[in-house]
Formats: structure tokens, sequence, C-alpha cells
């Protein structure tokens, strides 16, 4: 099935038609960037614009960052607290006049590398982390996603860990990589102790510099960059909307 995937997040919400068999973009991803203080309302017709630069038809998924349930949004750390209660999936289905699925965007990242990339074929316990704005995660067992799980959040000296270890955070932080990869090293040693997974993937926009951090981590799991690097959320955000369920 073809579905227009959607990846919203706290710089840009980008989108590009996917073939849910393949994993593949259709088409050159679109990309907006995210206006400062953007409302769901607002949101929801910057979605229709991108589906209609596709001339879109078919159906919609969204990868939104922060706790998804149903199509209703929870938690809302690096957007407008106006999407926290709102139904996300309905204003954008009204704006855009397309079935849509909504996700939390880590989870979209983590399917699309399950399914297609890093994690193919694993069956033990995966965990993959996406590192920008905020820090997003996923987890599987046997190829089975536990939902919202929001290990960006793990208090560490009193604050959300994303507030260290976002790739954005990085830059605020005027940090080496040396120093930075040390202390993402640190916090995934302490989701090693408590959730055990055998294979660790790095996403977001900086996996592709995974050479320059990579060796400052020690990890037991193994630890591998993102096969989509980028584009994760939007492929991951596709399957989304294809599932019937
Ligand atoms: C949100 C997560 C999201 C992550 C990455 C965090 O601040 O709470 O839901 O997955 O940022 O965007």
């Amino acid at each position: 099935m073809n579905v227009l995937g959607i990846d919203i997040g706290g710089s840009a919400v980008k989108g590009a038609p996917v073939d849910t068999r393949t994993g593949k973009l259709l088409a050159e991803r679109f990309r907006i960037e995210t206006p400062d203080k953007v409302t769901p309302q607002r949101m929801g017709e910057i979605i229709a614009g991108i589906a209609g630069h596709f001339r879109w038809r078919g159906r919609i998924g969204a990868g939104f960052p922060g706790v998804v349930e149903g199509s209703t949004i929870r938690t809302s750390a690096n957007l407008h607290k106006k999407f926290v209660g709102c139904d996300l999936g309905a204003i954008i289905e009204k704006a855009a006049k397309r079935r849509v699925r909504i996700i939390n965007d880590a989870d979209a990242a983590g399917m699309a590398e399950m399914q297609f990339g890093a994690g193919r074929g694993q069956k033990g316990v995966v965990l993959m982390l996406t590192l920008g704005t905020g820090v997003g995660s996923a987890l599987f067992w046997r190829g089975v996603l536990q939902p919202n799980t929001e290990l960006g959040h793990l208090p560490i000296r009193g604050k959300s860990a994303e507030k260290f270890i976002a790739a954005s955070a990085r830059r605020t932080r005027d940090l080496s990589w040396e120093e930075w990869g040390a202390e993402l090293g640190d916090y995934v040693r302490i989701l090693e102790k408590i959730l055990w997974p055998e294979l660790i993937v790095i996403g977001g926009g900086v996996s592709d510099k995974h050479r320059k951090f990579f060796k400052y981590m020690k990890t037991r799991a193994r630890l591998v960059p993102a096969e989509f690097f980028n584009n994760a959320g939007i492929v991951g955000a596709a399957l989304a909307g294809a599932d019937n369920a």
C-alpha cells in the first residue's frame, strides 16, 4: 500500500509518500519548518499542505513527538502544550480530508528500523533511541512494539535526560563529541541495567555522524546506527497509517 508518511518534529514537519511493502520513499520528501508555538489547528493545515503538495488521495500516517493514545495526544514536551488532550487525528482528518493514523514519532522510527532496517529479523529485546530536539525511545521484543516508552524523560540530576543528551543539547551546551558521547553512554548504560536490550539502534539526524561519538559509548549491547538515518520517522508513520487495526 502507498501511504503518505509525516514526521512532526520540533524543528520541521517532513513528509513523503512511502511504499509500505518495501519501505521506499516514492518521491523526494517535502519539508516545512515548524513555526514557533504552532497550534494543533495550524499543524492540521501544515499537514494538509504537505498532502496537497503530493496531490495525495490515500491514507496518511503521522508521527508526533509525545505520548499518543488512539489519536489523542497526551504529552508534548517540545511543542505547544495545546496539543495535550487534543484529538490530533481528527484535526488532521478534517483539514486534509484523508484517513489519518497518529503514532509516537520514536515508535514510528523504531517500526521502520525493525521492518526494513537495522532491527530486521531481531527477535530479542531491541531498543531504539532517536536523538533530535528531544530523545525518543521505542522498545521491541520478538518484533512487537511496547508503545509510548518515554525513556528520554528518565530523570537525571532532577531533569529529563533529554535536556542533557538530545542532539540539540550537544549544541546548546556547546559540548565536544567526546563530552556528549560520554554522557550519552552513561545514560544508555542506565537503560541497559534496567532493560537488557541485545541491540540498541541510534536514530535521528545525528546518527549519520555516529563515527564521531559511538567510540565514547561503552555498551554491553550491540550498538548500531539507524539504517534510515533521518527518514525512519516518515517510513514508520506510513507503516502505522497502513495498519487496519
Ligand atoms: C517526547 C517523546 C518523543 C521524543 C522525540 C520527547 O520529548 O516526550 O514522545 O518521542 O521527544 O521526539
